[in-house]
């Protein structure tokens, strides 16, 4: 596309229309329109979530959003209790939060291990007589949308005190019985599909199957989009930032596709771009953020 100079001329209307003229011939048109259209298309936006409910109020989620958010949204509000499985750093925790904002529910939230105690969900009974509460029993007596992180985690006696709570609709805590509350809805996530240990993920438990029966499950893969959105939330140059998409994209392609157990998760991409924004070196950034001590053959199969 040229644009001509206009004439000098002190007639500033003839000089409007001069240039006017130059935007308007059609041939120009069609290639800003074509310019426009391929810029479009490289840009890929992250999913933002509106609700609408049934009595046609709506509601914007704040900031951006998974895209899977609106399936795992949906299957709360069937009734379903839900299951998020996906590598680490994928946005699993930050879904379920935004899940229950979603449906105006109170949103809780444990983490499990494997030295999480049966009382951490059933509160206890202290030796004066008095009940301690948990928040799980807040969620299951009035309702919310409980979240148990790093499901695959938990000892499998906890997993079983789980299966009971969602297997009926009541629960024995060490009080009293307790009916569950019909807002009470769970959400798990987890990085293995329950069936044990991974070469990612070591240590895993295998959840028993009475107990994976009571899930939807919903994969939670890396959202693109989502992560471009969090690098440029770090105020990093935009050409570095995709400098450390490509890289960081890159390694994870390779640890895929050579079967190795290292994580690059979102989590790396956007502490690297946090580390650069501080002023730190490419090199040093890349050894904290991502190759974290990983030895010369594993990072030479990684970065080749
Ligand atoms: N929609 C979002 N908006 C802003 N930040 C987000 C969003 N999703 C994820 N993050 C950020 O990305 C990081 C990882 O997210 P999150 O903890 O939800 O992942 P996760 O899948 O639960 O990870 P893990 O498997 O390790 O438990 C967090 O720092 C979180 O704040
Ligand atoms: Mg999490």
């Amino acid at each position: 596309m040229t644009v001509a100079a206009a004439a000098p001329t002190p007639d500033i209307q003839a000089a409007l229309s001069t240039l006017a003229s130059a935007f308007a011939s059609p041939v120009d048109r069609a290639e800003i329109d074509a310019m426009v259209k391929e810029a479009v298309a490289n840009v890929v936006f992250p999913t933002r979530t509106v609700i609408e409910r049934a009595n046609g109020e709506t509601k914007e989620l704040s900031g951006s959003t998974h895209h899977k958010l609106a399936d795992v949204t949906t299957a709360i509000l069937a009734g379903e209790h839900v299951l998020m499985v996906g590598p680490a750093g994928t946005g699993k925790s930050t879904i379920a939060e935004q899940a229950a904002e979603a449906l105006g529910l109170k949103s809780y939230s444990i983490s499990l291990s494997p030295q999480t105690p049966a009382s951490q969900l059933l509160g206890y009974m202290q030796a004066t007589g008095d009940y301690v509460r948990s928040l799980f029993r807040e969620a299951y007596e009035h309702g919310g949308v409980f979240h148990f992180d790093e499901f695959d985690n938990g000892h499998p006696s906890v997993l079983a005190v789980i299966n009971g709570a969602l297997a009926n609709g009541h629960m024995a805590f060490p009080d009293q019985m307790v009916k569950r509350h019909a807002d009470f809805r769970a959400v798990a996530s987890a990085n293995t599909y329950g069936r044990g240990a991974t070469r990612a993920y070591v240590g895993r438990q295998a959840i028993d199957a009475a107990t994976l029966d009571r899930f939807s499950v919903e994969t939670i893969e890396v959202d693109e989009a989502l992560e471009n959105e969090l690098c440029h939330s770090t105020g990093l140059e935009v050409d570095q930032v995709e400098r450390v998409l490509a890289y960081v994209r890159k390694l994870r392609r390779n640890a895929e596709e050579r079967g190795m157990t290292v994580v690059v998760s979102p989590r790396a991409s956007v502490g690297m771009c946090r580390l650069l924004a501080a002023g730190r070196s490419w090199e040093s950034s890349i050894e904290s953020r991502i190759r974290r001590g990983l030895g010369d053959t594993d990072w030479a199969k990684l970065i080749g």
